[in-house]
């Protein structure tokens, strides 16, 4: 048998090179899809897209990552502010103007699309993003888009986080969103969404945080959430939301955080909450009336505790100096009357969180 001569090893050599970068080198419509998306955008300072640049889009294209088995692409990650150090090079936070491309829809393998931070990206999100089954993450924080949540979202069966805070997304939470099977994390913070709560969100058995302030939501608090077993972090501040608090809010298992603060709430403030796990509790700015339920015991541990701006009339009540520890409280601006109860809670306290009601008396105010 003839041995190799030097030929055939360097043909064999290059056959290798050849198979290899074909099995590395990113998916020719994935590229191309990439490749729409960037022509959409404008970076200016960073330079990010400077890399994206040559065949293989799974290497070195800056936010870019494949799947290491499917070689399609799976996470897109761009972020306008981040510890990376091509921002700390250029001194500057990310900007970048222009819209999201419904060529992305074409990286069929997507699992994460974050592109949070640019400041200046505007237009709609993609409605065709619900067609992408491996979506796992939506992360468009901190842009200036506009338009609405595709109605069909709940079609994104493993999506686990959906953030889209600090927009200015309008119209309504669609009824498909309680269809999120996966859904954990949802961040609607800081839009002008309007229309109320889905009635059923407490289908959504895996969220934890739901944060929906500073929109113009409206209707009611929707009795469902307190279903939400693993619901720890409730935020449905400076909205339009009307009617009564539910009781059952203050039976969930681990909610420690609930802000309904600027809100058009009324009717009283259920016993519940202040006996419940609820740690972080702001009710500041509605319209509460009645009493201050007295009902605190020693599980009655508040990091902060904030009552303001209601109409809360009747005393203090004495059980309060029961609770373990209340950080910060503010139950200034009601109609509350009679003697600040004494108690280590309480030793802490100074006037302005009494002020501004009918005739409370006693330290830190005047003695009675
Ligand atoms: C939620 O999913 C179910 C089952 O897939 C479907 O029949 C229903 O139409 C969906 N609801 C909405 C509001 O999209
Ligand atoms: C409670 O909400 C009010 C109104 O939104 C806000 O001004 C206040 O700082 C909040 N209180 C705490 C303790 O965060």
């Amino acid at each position: 048998m003839a041995s190799l001569s030097y030929h055939h090893i360097l043909f064999l050599l290059l056959f290798i090179a050849v198979c290899f970068s074909v099995v590395h080198a990113c998916h020719p419509s994935d590229r191309a899809a990439l490749l729409a998306f960037k022509a959409a955008l404008k970076e200016p300072y960073l330079g990010i897209f400077n890399t994206w640049t040559g065949n293989d889009c799974c290497h070195n294209w800056y936010g870019v990552s494949c799947d290491a088995e499917s070689h399609r692409v799976a996470d897109i990650n761009l972020r306008g502010e981040s510890e990376d150090p091509i921002f700390e090079r250029a001194h500057k936070t990310g900007y970048m103007t222009g819209y999201i491309s419904p060529a992305i829809c074409k990286l069929k393998r997507l699992s994460s699309l974050t592109i949070a931070d640019w400041k200046g990206i505007n237009g709609e999100i993609p409605r065709c993003v619900t067609s992408l089954p491996f979506l796992r993450i939506i992360d468009l924080i901190g842009n200036k888009l506009s338009g609405q949540i595709p109605a069909d979202i709940g079609r994104l069966h493993r999506l686990t986080v959906f953030n889209i805070a600090d927009n200015y997304i309008t119209g309504r939470i669609p009824e498909s969103l309680t269809n999120l099977s996966s859904l954990m994390h949802l961040d609607l913070r800081n839009n002008r969404i309007s229309g109320p709560i889905p009635g059923d969100i407490g289908r959504l058995p895996m969220l934890s945080r739901a944060l929906l302030s500073r929109n113009q939501i409206s209707g009611t608090i929707p009795e469902s959430i307190s279903k939400i077993y693993r619901l720890a972090d409730l935020d449905l501040s400076m909205n339009q939301i009307a009617g009564q608090i539910p009781a059952s809010l203050g039976k969930m298992a681990v909610l420690a955080t609930l802000n309904l603060d600027f809100n058009k709430l009324s009717g009283a403030i259920p016993a519940s909450l202040l006996t419940s796990a609820i740690s972080n509790l702001n009710l500041s700015k509605n319209s509460l009336e009645g009493r201050i339920p007295d009902v605190f015991v020693p599980r009655s541990y508040f990091t902060a505790l904030d009552l303001s701006f209601n109409n809360l009339r009747g005393p203090i009540p004495k059980s309060v100096s029961q609770a373990s520890y209340i950080g910060h409280l503010d139950l200034s601006h009601n109609h509350l009357c009679g003697r600040i109860p004494a108690g280590s809670p309480f030793d802490h306290l100074e006037a302005s969180q009494f002020a501004y009601n009918d005739c409370l008396c006693g330290k830190p105010l005047k003695a009675c």
